[in-house]
């Protein structure tokens, strides 16, 4: 076992001396940019509300032109509004309608993303649609094509769009995927699946996007969204919030701290991991 490591490293390091060059001087000096993303462009999917809203928010805070995109017209303009207003240098956002689960709105919003910036730094796939369906709902398989269109093939399909730009900017990629549930709730066979997708999609992107890009997941938990608001009550919420080690439901900026953290020069070691950002919640 230990030979064949040893094996392994020396014909690694054999084949990838032919085509990368091996640093050989240790980097004592090397500071990261850290959190400066002035001349970034900065893509994310379902950026009009939730946490994508405030992932957009945080990256144009930090000096990066964003796209705001999602299906509904009116919260794309306040967010962009919104993104322009914390932006350093007071950056437009580019804003595109589009709805993921069509094929031809995807190629449009690289299309005109590229058209206006010239570029592409950074993808976050945040955009997830959250039908349930039992095994025994007749509408399950439609249920489930549908959830796969926006939350898997969407994503892969940008993936591979952006895969020329991103090449040239040694640019990044974060899939928002998510936590696996602590109690199996019986109607989420397809976004199960779906999150299972994107977490191991990454582990084969990674291999398949370096020594270029990089691409990680971010696993949430429970986030205090709008949209979680609707779905449970406060004492549901509430009961939530006790059993999580750091015993509060998560910010939507929490997140998009370790999204941003992964899409930084910080991370540029780390490609094909997941980032639990949960709170504690799946240890216990
Ligand atoms: C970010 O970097 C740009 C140059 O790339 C610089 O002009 C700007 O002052 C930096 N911003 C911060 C907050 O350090
Ligand atoms: C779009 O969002 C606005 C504000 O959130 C809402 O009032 C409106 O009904 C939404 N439109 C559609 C078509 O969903
Ligand atoms: C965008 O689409 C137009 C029309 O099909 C095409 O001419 C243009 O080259 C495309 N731009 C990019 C960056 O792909
Ligand atoms: C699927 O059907 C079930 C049972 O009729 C229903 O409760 C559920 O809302 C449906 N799901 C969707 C996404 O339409
Ligand atoms: C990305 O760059 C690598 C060189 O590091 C090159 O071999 C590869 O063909 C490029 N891929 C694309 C899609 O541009
Ligand atoms: C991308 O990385 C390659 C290889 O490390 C480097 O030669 C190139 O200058 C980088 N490009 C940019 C835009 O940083």
């Amino acid at each position: 076992m230990y030979f064949n490591k040893i094996v392994l490293f020396i014909t690694i390091s054999i084949v990838s001396a032919n085509i990368i060059r091996v640093p050989t001087n240790i980097e004592h000096n090397w500071r990261s940019n850290g959190r400066n993303f002035t001349g970034k462009v900065v893509l994310v999917t379902g950026s009009s509300s939730g946490i994508g809203e405030i992932t957009t928010k945080e990256f144009s805070r930090l000096g990066a032109s964003v796209v705001v995109t999602g299906r509904n017209a009116t919260d794309i303009s306040r967010v962009a509004k919104e993104a322009q207003q914390l932006s350093p240098y007071k950056l437009k956002p580019l804003e595109i309608v589009a709805d993921l689960a069509k094929p031809d709105d995807v190629n449009r919003l690289v299309n005109e993303t590229i058209e206006t910036f010239g570029k592409l730094d950074v993808l976050v796939n945040n955009a997830a649609i959250g039908l349930l369906a039992t095994i025994d709902d007749k509408n399950l398989t439609d249920v489930f094509d549908a959830v796969m269109a926006v939350n898997l093939r969407a994503p892969l399909q940008l993936i591979q769009l952006v895969h020329p730009y991103l090449n040239t900017t040694n640019g990044s990629i974060i899939n928002m995927g998510g936590i696996r549930d602590s109690s199996i709730d019986i109607r989420a066979v397809p976004i199960g699946v779906a999150k299972v997708g994107i977490d191991y999609s990454v582990k084969v992107l990674a291999v398949a996007l370096g020594p270029r890009i990089r691409i990680n997941a971010v696993d949430p938990g429970p986030i205090l969204t709008e949209s979680l608001k609707k779905y449970l009550t406060p004492e549901e919420l509430d009961a939530i919030a006790r059993q999580i080690p750091l015993k509060r439901i998560g910010q939507p900026i929490d997140v998009a701290n370790g999204v941003v953290y992964l899409a930084s020069d910080d991370a540029r070691y780390i490609t094909g991991t997941n980032l639990v950002i949960d709170g504690g919640l799946t240890v216990i």
